[in-house]
């Protein structure tokens, strides 16, 4: 859906970096990613490295999206870059994000990061303005649409302890809740996320 995966980043290439600091994701049915984020009150250079850490994480998982509770920290923050053409390009890095403004309606097939073998059509808005801080001490706003809109959105869900599976039906969310538990039992669950768009 408008996002071809054909391109796979080279990890070491990604900044020039030459070390990997990547951070483990975790993945439903970890607490972590139920429990709603806290805002980040100080922007100083502690958040750097960190912050590099989950860009590296989700060009190499790979993925357009990465909040931190993903990765096990209770903190309103995310990185995005929707642009896989030129990786590092556009990347996102958004402290305390939230949508003031939200729009129309588009049904995107998700997949996550952090859920395993499952994608869904799931409805969005379909354009949002959204509000952060940079690492610069800025506040910026972004207005976006299609892919980039519906992975804010995704993102900010995951800082408010939501997945995409909280946005669909209860059938399919049970079905899919027996397949992963049948999974983990065959020891067939081994982290895998599904090839789709993975935010
Ligand atoms: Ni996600």
């Amino acid at each position: 859906m408008g996002f071809e995966r054909a391109h796979r980043f080279d990890k070491f290439s990604v900044y020039g970096l030459n070390q990997m600091a990547l951070l483990k994701i975790r993945k439903f049915p970890d607490n972590v990613l139920k429990e709603p984020a806290q805002p980040v009150e100080t922007i100083d250079g502690n958040l750097n490295g960190f912050i590099d850490s989950m860009a590296q994480t989700m060009y190499a998982a790979p993925g357009v999206g990465l909040a931190a509770p993903q990765v096990g920290d209770s903190r309103r923050i995310v990185v995005l870059d929707t642009d896989h053409e030129n990786p590092g390009k556009h990347l996102l890095k958004l402290i305390n994000p939230r949508v003031v403004e939200a729009e129309g309606s588009i049904v995107w097939e998700e997949g996550c990061l952090s859920v395993i073998d499952f994608t869904a059509d799931v409805q969005r808005a379909e354009r949002v303005l959204v509000r952060a801080w940079t690492l610069e001490q800025k506040e910026i706003e972004i207005e976006a649409e299609e892919l980039l809109a519906v992975a804010l959105q995704h993102e900010i869900d995951h800082l408010d302890g939501k997945l995409f599976i909280d946005r669909i039906s209860r059938i399919k969310r049970e079905l899919y809740r027996r397949k992963l538990a049948k999974m983990i039992k065959e020891g067939k669950a081994d982290g895998k996320p599904p090839s789709a768009v993975r935010i």
